[in-house]
């Protein structure tokens, strides 16, 4: 049987940003949309984000996870254009999503990006919510959503005791089951900077030492990241990616997304690593190639 190919883009802050009503600006959008007009919309450039994603459909992903934030201030313009650009990369079978930080920046539309991308969002259940699981060919896939309005300046996600006792649950369903279960989050389950990090990932890192996964994909910090966790059978990678739509800037990498092929052979679960990046000119070409597990 072929392997199954998973490809993993994230942050694609939708560029450009509508124009944002007086009204919408109030706190900590204020502060958003200064950084966008003096500095984001130099790097957050949709012709970067339309070459990758062509780039990426080419190859012929089996699924495609997008690990959050679509949007950027969360303006009420925002998610309809999101919304296309999400349809663009496939059906809701064949795309999984799940919101980040930017795309819960608010308060006031803090229930938006659940009702725009629910076909996206929604487990094999049918139910919105979190964690959710879609079974797809060897894999599970297991949502979580670290998204909550947080104070200006502030970019920090959290998991919750509920969403940690459900995952709990539902990672000791699969005790007996030979499945490939990879974790999709925004945040990394490690961070050197107090303001943008996971605050519960303490809690997270204990119970996949105790149940494990196979993989964990994120996005958030806007870089190329592989890191390892301690998990019942040995360590867990963790793979994290620049923004899809980024122009390299000071020590933040170009666009790039991750594409996983994933096999079963007699000595257990394989799993190897492309990554491809935006070159000169507009041009995707891979960068690494690497065998994870
Ligand atoms: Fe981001």
């Amino acid at each position: 049987m072929a392997p199954f190919t998973l490809a993993h883009l994230s942050d694609p802050h939708l560029p450009p940003l509508p124009k944002p009503r007086l009204i919408e600006l109030a706190g900590k959008r204020a502060f958003g949309y200064v950084n966008w007009t003096r500095n984001r919309h130099k790097y957050q450039r949709r012709e970067v984000l339309d070459a990758l994603v062509a780039d990426m459909k080419a190859q012929g992903p089996d699924h495609i996870a997008v690990t959050g934030d679509l949007v950027n201030l969360a303006l009420e313009a925002e998610f309809a254009p999101a919304r296309a650009w999400l349809e663009g990369l496939g059906p809701p079978d064949r795309v999984t999503t799940i919101p980040g930080n930017h795309d819960a920046y608010v308060r006031a539309t803090f229930h938006r990006f659940g009702e725009t991308f629910a076909p996206y969002l929604a487990g094999d259940d049918g139910r919105i919510g979190f964690p959710s699981l879609r079974r797809r060919g060897p894999l599970a896939l297991i949502s979580l959503s670290t998204a909550v309005p947080t104070l200006p300046l502030m970019a920090t996600g959290t998991l919750g005791r509920d969403q940690l006792a459900s995952l709990e649950e539902m990672l000791e369903r699969f005790a007996a089951e030979d499945v490939f279960r990879v974790l999709l989050v925004h945040h990394p389950l490690k961070s050197g900077a107090r303001h943008k990090r996971m605050i519960d990932s303490a809690e997270l890192l204990t119970l996949l030492k105790r149940h494990g996964v196979e993989l964990i994909l994120h996005g958030h910090d806007h870089i190329h990241s592989t890191m390892w966790f301690e998990g019942p059978n040995g360590n867990i990678p963790a793979l994290g990616v620049p923004s899809a739509s980024a122009l390299a800037h000071g020590h933040t990498p170009a666009a790039a997304y991750n594409l996983f092929t994933i096999e079963k052979d007699n000595t257990g679960w394989r799993c190897e690593q492309t990554v491809r990046s935006l070159g000169a000119g507009l041009q995707i070409g891979q960068i690494k190639h690497v065998k994870l597990i």
